[in-house]
């Protein structure tokens, strides 16, 4: 059985930029965004003007009480989908379970490379620094080891000989703006 979409959520701890490209979407394509949560009140992404609701819910040592926290939040809104954008914290079984239907969970991830690739932190900086000639993007429904569930889509680019570091990461980061907020228009249009 496939829910509706009722609400979508954000998930966010850092900058942002993925969470403000799907905000920016979503109001192009009607689709339900109706929170951002955070979990770091230092992140840049707290102090931007957009028109949903931002959650700061902090870490405190508990990590069953910061969802319930959270769900709690979910709940109000009725949301059933959550995008994860650069959110640096590992949801557990538990709450995925929550936020699942048989085979798979509805929450999705966007991941920088091309997984199974470079799963975990600082994907981008090691595919530079082993001078890959090309990486790029996976979008992926969550499931609960990091960064191994199924595969929604992926996206290449190339890196070019003169690429420093900072280059490599936007032309990373300008795919990932322009395919993430795609995958919400799927979620958005049940089309999954
Ligand atoms: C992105 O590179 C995303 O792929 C990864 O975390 C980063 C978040 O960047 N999961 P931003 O906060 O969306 O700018």
């Amino acid at each position: 059985m496939t829910l509706p979409t009722n609400a979508i959520a954000i998930f966010a701890s850092g900058t942002g930029s993925n969470a403000l490209a799907l905000i920016d979407y979503a109001q192009k394509i009607n689709s339900p965004i109706s929170c951002l949560i955070c979990d770091n009140p230092q992140a840049p992404i707290v102090k931007a003007n957009i028109d949903i609701p931002i959650y700061v819910v902090p870490f405190d040592r508990n990590k069953s009480e910061h969802e319930k926290t959270i769900e709690q939040i979910l709940a109000k809104h009725q949301v059933n989908w959550i995008f994860l954008a650069g959110y640096m914290r590992i949801l557990s079984r538990e709450f995925i379970q929550k936020f699942s239907d048989k085979d798979r969970s509805r929450i999705i991830n966007i991941h920088p490379s091309l997984l199974p690739q470079y799963k975990g932190l600082n994907a981008y900086e090691r595919s530079y620094m082993n001078n890959d000639s090309f990486s790029g993007v996976t979008i992926h429904y969550v499931d609960s080891g990091i960064d191994t569930g199924e595969i929604i889509f992926q996206g290449k680019f190339e890196r070019k000989n003169e690429d420093k570091l900072e280059d490599f990461i936007n032309r990373g980061k300008k795919l990932e703006h322009l395919l993430y907020p795609k995958i919400l228009e799927r979620i958005t249009n049940h089309n999954y």
